[in-house]
């Protein structure tokens, strides 16, 4: 036993949204995303005398792990972490507090495992390096998103801008200026994994067409790692445009995404795309910070059900 006396560990987790290169990613093209600093799952671990106590007000629980189902995200992570590190998990409480949306394509499901694992890191001690526990938080999202690229758990880990391509080295994305987005939720939910296996139906029965696409959406990613580099705020707007282009080509958007991108085009965005899986999900909007207050009345009044803004500050 490691802990007798009474003790607190955090980890904390933010969300994530993706800028460039959904679904292509998972075709091994380049994406880039962006942790979402507002929205984040703290995990805070006590310990107890006996049991292993799992807590979440957000989704009403308030349970003894081994009452959760085998398939329990939740205790797959506490299960893979005591397993890599050969520690038996045992007499604490595990506290998730999440203002992440739930199944809205911003990452919450990867930040409550992430935010876990840094929290068990700490209690134990056990000095996991940020590729470890990506790594593990890779693993729980394959178990529960089928053919996951690995940006959403990349990006959370990381906490940083990130040029993200599968089976290569993580890359921090270098860039200059300042940068508003407004993301609009749609409320719809859309199940990732059944919008990324009716891609790849399309793309079976389909390839050379789905190839050209994925190729396109790869090229419109680096240039936008090239112009977040030199800071072309303009160039980057159009590439989301661009990529929105071939989003519809390959049937992920819908017409209540259309009208939501028109309307946020309309107020004078710079840039407008779907973001994530599509079909749902979220838009996201590049403006002028003059833009900002424009865009969000503009996509409420077309129906997004939540709208919020981010920023990322560079030199
Ligand atoms: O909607 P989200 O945030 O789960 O994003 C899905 C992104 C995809 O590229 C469609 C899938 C993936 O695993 O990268």
């Amino acid at each position: 036993m490691l802990h007798s006396q009474q003790k607190h560990s955090f980890g904390q987790a933010s969300g994530k949204i993706i800028l460039f290169g959904e679904h292509s990613v998972v075709f091994g093209k380049p994406a880039i995303a962006i942790p979402l600093q507002d929205l984040f799952v703290i995990t805070d671990i006590e310990s107890l005398n006996n049991d292993v106590i799992i807590c979440s007000n957000e989704i009403g629980l308030n349970s003894s792990l081994s009452t959760l189902s085998a398939k329990d995200p939740i205790r797959q992570t506490i299960q893979l972490f005591s397993e890599k590190f050969s520690i038996s998990i045992s007499n604490i409480k595990i506290n998730i507090k999440s203002s992440i949306p739930v199944a809205s394509g911003l990452g919450s499901g990867a930040a409550v495992s992430i935010s876990i694992l840094k929290a068990l890191n700490n209690y134990y001690t056990t000095n996991a390096s940020l590729d470890c526990i990506n790594q593990i938080a890779f693993e729980i999202e394959k178990i529960h998103h089928g053919t996951p690229s690995g940006i959403d758990n990349t990006t959370i880990t990381f906490e940083k801008p990130i040029f993200f391509q599968k089976n290569k080295p993580v890359e921090i994305l270098d860039f200059k200026n300042t940068y508003h987005f407004i993301v609009a939720n749609s409320g719809i939910k859309a199940s990732t994994k059944e919008v990324v296996t009716g891609v790849r139906e399309r793309y079976i029965k389909n390839q050379a067409v789905y190839n050209c696409f994925f190729n396109k959406m790869g090229i419109i990613c680096k240039k936008a790692k090239k112009a977040f580099e030199s800071g072309d705020f303009k160039l980057i707007g159009e590439l989301m445009t661009e990529n929105q282009y071939y989003l519809e080509k390959i049937e992920v958007s819908s017409l209540f995404i259309s009208n939501l991108i028109s309307s946020g085009q309309t107020a004078g965005a710079s840039g407008v795309k779907l973001s994530g899986a599509g079909i749902g999900g979220n838009v996201i909007a590049l403006v002028d910070e003059d833009k900002i207050d424009a865009v969000k009345t503009a996509f409420l009044e077309n129906g997004a059900a939540h709208v919020f803004s981010t920023c990322l500050k560079g030199e």
